[in-house]
């Protein structure tokens, strides 16, 4: 996958190891994303032994990829009764100050920032979001402010801007809460978690952990517990830009326009500034063939005189209500749904998990729960069902006069899919097509070099290494084969 403005060279974390023995542990959270982390942190002095799995290696993550804001400017809130609203907000306020808390007590050098958020709209519909939304922060007493002057063409549109919120750099926040959590909890990398029991789990490697308690942080759930999420999750991917020049500092902004979901945000130094653009996010489905054309086409419009420096995308899990999905089926607890606003509802969610697992007595608040929401017969569902079949139906057949001589290659012998890359004269990569997590067929991604899933997200190498969840397998792998193989013919 390319790499990010946050972290040009692409370097992961090496001074951790694998599982290579069964073992028993109080309580074992499985993703060591910013999810996972955040869960550490919050349980790190409860007295508990605390283990944490990663599939791949840490800082390989969706949040390591995103634009950083830490923002209580969102709005789910509309869809919510006027109280779970409040409080809603209350929650996401208090997560942009627990995230000042958390970065100055472990000393994280992240470049942690407060700026003011702006909601902006050009749409009717998007202008009518943003009036219910400012009454909604005007009856809660928010610290709303007069919004900065917009450069053309923003200053078109209608906006709001809410005061203290907050700005990091994601790459460099979660490798210094890592660091503050390495002599406190066990974290292990390279280590997929594959089955999930009610006390016991496997990893990859066949070993067992047994625990009392339980934490799914894997972005996608990596356990179903009978909730139905690939119905309830839609994955949506996005690419951002980083563009050099541009002129502003202290605010960044998200449009609210439903068909034009895209965000700003400054970043680099006075002497080089850099702009960061996020176009809308697609579910995979509706992804574009060619996402750049799109980003290209954003920046002449809203930032023309800046220059192209680099792009990549990222994904994430989107819920009907744009509200993180938080539950638990007694001592099993999971987090997600965050709907492209992770800061703030991976720390709401920690948290409120992390008082509940030391407060048994002290439940979830209802309309975050994951269970109950009523997702399943709403229109929401029935499209990304229907995504999904896309997905599964799409692609299977191949024309026969296909032969593997080019990048990204499918091919199909003896009724099955096979992806193939051809790297040079001599050496071919090739991999079974069919997706281990439901058996979606796999698509091949031009910009990233990965084989995608367009039904729930699922990312492979072109070696066939798993990226994503919600498989934690790999892809059936033949290496060192080229065309001629048995395989083939
Ligand atoms: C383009 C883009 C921009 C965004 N910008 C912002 C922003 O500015 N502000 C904001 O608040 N949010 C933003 N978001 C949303 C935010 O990035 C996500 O909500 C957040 O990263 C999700 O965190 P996570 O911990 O759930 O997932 P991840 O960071 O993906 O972590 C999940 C971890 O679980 C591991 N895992 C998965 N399966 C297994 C398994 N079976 N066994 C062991 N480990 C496993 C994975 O390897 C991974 O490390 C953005 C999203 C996108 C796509
Ligand atoms: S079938 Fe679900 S991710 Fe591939």
């Amino acid at each position: 996958m390319h790499n990010t403005y946050w972290n040009p060279d692409n370097e992961t974390e090496t001074s951790f190891s694998a599982l290579h023995e069964d073992m028993e542990t109080d309580l074992v959270i499985v993703g060591g994303g910013l999810s996972g982390l955040l869960c550490a942190w919050q349980l790190r002095n409860s007295g508990r032994q605390l283990v944490v799995l990663e599939k791949n290696a840490f800082l390989a993550n969706n949040s390591v990829r995103n634009t950083g804001k830490v923002c209580a400017l969102q709005l789910p809130g509309v869809s919510l009764s006027p109280t779970a609203a409040a409080e809603y907000f209350r929650l996401s306020l208090q997560a942009v100050d627990d995230f000042e808390q958390l970065i100055r007590q472990a000393g994280i050098d992240c470049g942690w920032q407060r700026q003011t958020a702006v909601l902006w709209a050009q749409s009717e519909q998007g202008r009518a979001l943003i009036r219910q939304q400012r009454q909604f922060l005007t009856d809660n007493n928010a610290q709303l402010l007069c919004p900065p002057t917009l450069p053309s063409p923003l200053d078109q549109g209608e906006a709001i801007a809410l005061a203290r919120q907050g700005q990091l750099d994601p790459f460099r926040f979660q490798k210094g809460l890592l660091h503050a959590l390495k002599n406190k909890v066990q974290l292990y990398d390279q280590t997929p978690v594959v089955q999930i029991g009610d006390h016991e789990l496997i990893t990859e490697g066949n070993y067992r952990v047994r625990f009392r308690q339980l934490i799914i942080a894997t972005q996608f759930p990596a356990a179903e517990m009978k909730q139905l999420y690939s119905a309830r999750l839609q994955i949506r991917r996005e690419l951002i830009g980083a563009f050099h020049g541009g002129g502003f500092q202290d605010w960044y902004l998200n449009s609210a326009d439903p068909d034009a979901a895209f965000s700003l945000r400054s970043a680099g130094s006075q002497h080089d500034p850099v702009i960061l653009l996020a176009a809308p996010p697609h579910p995979l489905c509706q992804h574009p063939e060619d996402p750049r054309q799109q980003l290209q086409q954003l920046q002449q419009t809203l930032i023309p005189e800046t220059s192209w420096h680099q792009c990549w995308s990222a994904q994430d899990c989107f819920s009907r209500d744009a509200l993180p999905l938080i539950g638990n089926r007694g001592h099993r607890f999971l987090l997600t749904g965050y709907s492209g606003w992770g800061y703030t509802a991976a720390m709401m969610a920690s948290r409120l998990i992390a008082e509940t697992i030391l407060d048994p007595g002290r439940p979830l608040p209802a309309f975050l729960r994951s269970d109950g929401r009523g997702d399943l017969f709403s229109r929401f569902t029935a499209e990304n069902l229907l995504d999904s079949a896309r997905g599964f139906l799409g692609g299977r057949s191949v024309p026969e006069e296909k032969q593997p001589h080019q990048t990204g290659m499918v091919v199909r012998r003896q009724g099955r899919r096979y992806g193939v890359v051809v790297i040079d004269e001599t050496t071919e990569l090739l991999v079974d097509l069919t997706c281990p997590h439901l058996g979606c067929p796999l698509h091949y991604n031009a910009m990233d070099q990965t084989w995608d899933c367009p039904c729930h997200g699922s990312r492979f190498t072109l070696e066939g290494k798993s990226l994503t969840s919600p498989s934690a397998t790999d892809l059936q792998h033949y290496p060192a084969v080229n065309s001629l193989h048995p395989h083939f013919k």
